[in-house]
């Protein structure tokens, strides 16, 4: 698979390419299933429909990776919290966790049992996919997804979560810890079912102060990058901490691939972490908008990264109104330009 040969830094034929959410609203194909499934929770739910838009992104553009469909707050989910998704707000989880017993009521090893069908994914997606594609597992980082349980959705000011930071940070850290077992046991599942690589999303990295989301953040996914190699050598781990460029001088570990977020120069990304790490990205998502910013913006990247191990990726998420036409022509343009 080059993809994975890509993350160990072995030479490979061009730059495989994967999008961040290329499983989704973008695609009416994905729309679709979507629907079917009553849903989107109901999606994740349904492993023979989850699996369906896993593979949909490969069939209908190329790409050289399929996502697992899922969510990273399926975990919190089934340790005990009431998720839903509202319309126009995004995910809302109606019971957050804010104090003491909130934690206790946390129920680790269920979840990570009840997290069953998110493996049956894995094994469907993985017997239907082409052997040459790879298929990435994932989980949300322990701070990202402290931030929903708390917050109790999406915020911008993450004020609850930082007062409890810096007025009860032992609490915040039990938080994390539970968050951390859960999330090494989910991902090692993942692995037993068949992944083969997995990526750790810390979404939020970069709103926290830099020696602060060292400890309250990037230590958890050295924690569970360590907890996975250790077991799992083979597995590449792919660390994306969005928003941290401005202090990659602090960043080592047990991983194989360094996620760069948009707002990071790659060059620099590149200057300081390429002799350890590949590197995966960073193209900035509105990119897709237009094919002239397309192809600019591929052609930097490559000549940036030409010679160098490297993944290539936007550096988020893309968005739902992006044209699929928009989409085929930025794999096709990576995979033909990178050609060697
Ligand atoms: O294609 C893929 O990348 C795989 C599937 C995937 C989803 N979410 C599907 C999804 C992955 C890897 C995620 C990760 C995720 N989920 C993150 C980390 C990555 C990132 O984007 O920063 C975060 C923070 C979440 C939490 C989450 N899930 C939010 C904030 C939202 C609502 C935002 C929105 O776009 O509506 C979701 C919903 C979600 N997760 C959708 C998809 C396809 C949209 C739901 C729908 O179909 O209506």
């Amino acid at each position: 698979m080059i993809f994975v040969d890509a993350c160990f830094g072995k030479k490979t034929p061009y730059t495989p390419v994967w999008m961040m959410r290329q499983a989704g609203r973008y695609l009416p194909e994905y729309r679709a299933v979507r629907e079917s499934a009553g849903g989107f929770i109901g999606l994740c739910k349904d492993y023979k429909k989850a699996s369906e838009v896993t593979i949909q992104p490969v069939d209908i553009l190329g790409v050289d990776a399929a996502i697992l469909f899922s969510d990273i707050l399926v975990l919190p989910m089934e340790m005990g919290l009431e998720l839903e998704f509202v319309a126009g707000k995004g995910p809302v989880f109606h019971n957050p966790v804010l104090t003491k017993e909130d934690i206790k009521r946390l129920d680790v090893k269920s979840a990570v049992k009840n997290l069953s069908y998110v493996y049956d994914t894995v094994k469907l997606t993985r017997d239907n996919l082409k052997k040459d594609k790879a298929l990435i597992g994932f989980a949300g980082a322990p701070w990202t997804v402290a931030t929903y349980m708390i917050e109790g959705g999406s915020t911008k000011s993450y004020n609850i979560c930082k007062k409890m930071l810096y007025t009860q940070p032992e609490l915040l850290h039990e938080i994390l810890a539970k968050v951390t077992e859960g999330t090494k046991l989910y991902l090692e599942n993942q692995i037993k079912a068949g992944v083969n690589a997995v990526q750790i999303f810390d979404s939020w990295a970069g709103a926290l102060e830099r020696d602060v989301y060292l400890q309250f953040g990037w230590r958890y996914i050295l924690e569970i990058a360590d907890y996975i190699k250790a077991k799992y050598p083979e597995i590449p781990v792919i660390a994306f901490p969005k928003g941290i460029g401005s202090y990659l001088d602090s960043i080592g570990g047990n991983f194989d691939v360094f996620g760069v977020s948009w707002d990071t120069p790659i060059r620099m990304a590149r200057n300081k972490l390429s002799d350890r790490y590949t590197l995966q990205g960073n193209m900035e998502p509105c990119r897709l908008y237009s094919k002239e910013t397309i192809k600019s913006s591929v052609t930097k990247i490559l000549n940036i990264m030409d010679g160098y191990p490297h993944i290539f990726n936007l550096g988020h998420g893309i968005l739902p109104d992006v044209p699929v036409e928009n989409a085929k022509y930025f794999i096709k343009l990576v995979q033909e330009m990178s050609a060697r």
